[in-house]
């Protein structure tokens, strides 16, 4: 992942934690009643994906053991990771495409209720990407995927030599040559992998999105309903398709792209979809980004104007996140996809800790308060959730109080200890095992292997019951919370 230049050092601390009289006169344990989110503290853990469903995308045990042990902790409120609304082979993502994915859900949403004792909401995030290839190696590229065009003769001078003799001849360019010979598309496919865009205009499936996708939305929409959640939070940040529409780079001329008010109408249509299905009563909401971090990309001006729109438009919640795209990705080693978070963007979605002057916590607080200011200014109370590097109770309550959030999100903070909620309550936050900002979780999510925290995953490996990771080498939930001789 690329991290700041400064590479200066951050250990997470935390100087005091609240007592659990404290605790409880807090805005953070106080409840959240907004229509549509009624949440008993103003707690949130945002959506992580942990690689832990089958092939098909259908909830294992091991998914509704990870979602548990979350609810063990009774946060406010659990987003379950993003989940697919396309019926196409993800491999273990999640998926929520057909009605056959409706019982299985129901099941998870079941264990989360129990295992709460009913104190979390569960909402689930909706998902729609587009396609994606590996890195090819540079001879199976130019000989089975390149298309070769006139373009490619004229600039090589060619144009009567047999297209096996071009491949052969593409295949002894440098890098420099290339560049004048293949478009900056076809470099990239070379370079980092084939990948759709929203503005593949030439592409059928991509010129219909703007129909396809409210349909597609809404019909797993009515499945979550069916399942039981308490809501749905659509995916409209990070490099997948809804947060593409919404990019400064949509330049799609069929009013779908180039202006903001261009940008957000599919968002817009695809949430009044959404409602249409789901009824007025329904909690519906979005994660989008407060901004996209990438040189020609969306940035907080942007992000205030799409928050007033879907406030406008009547969505229940607004979780804001920042950064994680394809743009500013890393190379991928041949044979690997590129992951949008190895940039400076991806840096910005889940910062580490080498950091720079500012560090690693809280880097999304600011923008994401002056957006709720506007949606304020706007005239509108939806609730805000405001995620990255929180950790310490103070730093969650300070956000509430200056009015920057109205909910806080702690996504790796929750998963090195997912007792942090209960442990703070209970007034025993010098228990919490504290998140290192390290990325373990998030080199594991890179290679689609089964995301864990590296501060608990090889403890207790042969204590009965406990589930190893297909590595054999780790545990893959956190253990119990033991105080003192108790297990709570
Ligand atoms: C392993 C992992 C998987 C993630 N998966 C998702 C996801 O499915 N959807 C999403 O919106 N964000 C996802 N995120 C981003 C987090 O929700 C969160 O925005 C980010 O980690 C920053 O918050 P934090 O500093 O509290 O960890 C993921 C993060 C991690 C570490
Ligand atoms: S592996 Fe654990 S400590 Fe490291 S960033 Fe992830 S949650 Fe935090």
């Amino acid at each position: 992942m690329w991290k700041p230049p400064e590479r200066i050092k951050y250990e997470t601390a935390v100087a005091q934690w609240p007592t659990a009289e404290a605790a409880k006169r807090s805005q953070l344990y106080s409840s959240l009643s907004a229509p549509n989110l009624d949440l008993a503290q103003r707690t949130w853990v945002p959506a992580m994906v942990p690689w832990r469903a089958s092939d098909n995308g259908d909830v294992t045990q091991d998914v509704i053991d990870w979602y548990a042990r979350f609810a063990a902790g009774k946060p406010g409120a659990i987003v379950v990771e993003a989940t697919g609304i396309r019926d196409i082979p993800s491999g273990p993502l999640l998926r929520i495409s057909d009605d056959r994915y409706v019982a299985g859900l129901r099941r998870l949403v079941n264990a989360v209720r129990e295992a709460s004792a009913g104190q979390t909401r569960l909402l689930i995030q909706l998902i729609d990407f587009l396609a994606i290839r590996r890195r090819p190696q540079p001879d199976a590229f130019f000989n089975r995927f390149l298309e070769i065009t006139a373009f490619h003769r004229r600039q090589l001078g060619m144009e009567r030599e047999s297209e096996l003799a071009i491949r052969a001849h593409l295949l002894t360019l440098t890098d420099a040559e290339l560049e004048h010979v293949l478009s900056p598309r076809e470099l990239d496919a070379l370079r980092q992998g084939y990948r759709e865009r929203v503005t593949d205009m030439h592409l059928p499936a991509i010129a219909e999105l703007p129909v396809t996708l409210p349909a597609l939305f809404s019909q797993a929409a009515t499945r979550a309903q069916a399942a039981g959640f308490d809501g749905i939070e659509l995916h409209y940040a990070h490099a997948y398709t809804m947060a593409s529409f919404l990019s400064a780079t949509n330049t799609r001329a069929d009013g779908y792209g180039g202006s903001r008010e261009q940008r957000v109408r599919l968002p817009l249509e695809v949430y009044a979809a959404v409602r249409a299905a789901v009824g007025a009563d329904y909690t519906v909401g979005c994660r989008f980004l407060s901004d996209e971090i990438i040189a020609t990309g969306s940035d907080a001006e942007d992000a205030c104007f799409f928050a007033t729109e879907f406030a406008r438009a009547g969505m229940d919640f607004l979780s804001l996140s920042r950064g994680g795209k394809f743009d500013d990705a890393k190379q991928p080693k041949v044979g690997w996809a590129a992951y949008p978070y190895t940039g400076q963007s991806g840096y910005e979605c889940m910062p580490s800790y080498l950091s720079d002057a500012q560090g690693p916590w809280g880097r999304n607080s600011e923008p994401v308060g002056r957006i709720r200011a506007v949606v304020r200014a706007a005239g509108y109370e939806t609730p805000i959730i405001s995620t990255g590097g929180i950790h310490s109770f103070y730093q969650a309550e300070a956000l509430l109080e200056e009015g920057k959030a109205d909910v806080v999100g702690l996504a790796r903070q929750a998963l090195a200890d997912p007792d942090w909620f209960e442990k703070v309550r209970l007034g025993r936050g010098d228990e919490v095992l504290l998140c290192r900002y390290s990325n373990y979780c998030e080199g594991l999510d890179q290679k689609h292997k089964q995301v864990t925290c590296e501060l608990w995953d090889r403890t207790a490996l042969d204590e009965p019951g406990v589930v190893l990771a297909s590595d054999r080498k780790r545990r893959l939930i956190a253990p119990a919370w033991v105080s003192g001789e108790t297990a709570i």
